[in-house]
């Protein structure tokens, strides 16, 4: 027997703020999926255009490195890959049909855990740039 469901109407974007924690774990999932392969392009590149000439890789990673944006990308990146692996690792788990009953407390663990290693990162991150 197949149930039908009222799925409301997709112009309705206030419809966000009844969201529940899964679909805020599959919005977050897809978003950092598609910046990591944005990254990827950039990076190959950014790092192929920069061994055109002697010195040039060296300059190009110096003066990237120099600003300070840079360094705040660069957690943002941590970030975003982290939180997609921590999640995707969840999923790969329900998947498999481990922890069905906890999958709002994974996605939080994943969350928070998450925001403990960005913040655990930024004296890396940072250094050398002031
Ligand atoms: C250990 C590393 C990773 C794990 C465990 C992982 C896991 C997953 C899983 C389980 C999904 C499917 C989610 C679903 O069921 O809808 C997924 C989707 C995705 N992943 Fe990853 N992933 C990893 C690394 C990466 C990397 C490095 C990239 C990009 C370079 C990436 C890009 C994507 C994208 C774009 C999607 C979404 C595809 C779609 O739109 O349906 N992932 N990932």
């Amino acid at each position: 027997m197949s149930q039908s469901y009222n799925r409301g109407l997709i112009e309705d974007f206030g419809r966000w703020r009844e969201f529940t924690a899964g679909m805020w774990a599959w919005i977050f999932h897809k978003f950092t999926g598609w910046v990591l392969v944005g990254y990827l392009f950039t990076h190959i590149a950014v790092l192929s255009t920069a061994t055109i000439g002697t010195g040039v890789y060296t300059e190009t990673l110096q003066s990237l490195e120099s600003l300070f944006i840079v360094r705040v990308l660069e957690v943002g990146l941590l970030s975003v890959a982290v939180f997609h692996i921590l999640n995707g690792v969840r999923l790969l788990m329900v998947d498999l049909g481990v922890g069905l009953e906890a999958q709002d407390k994974s996605f939080y663990a994943a969350l928070i855990l998450t925001g403990v290693i960005a913040i655990a990162s930024v004296p890396t991150f940072v250094e050398g740039v002031f």
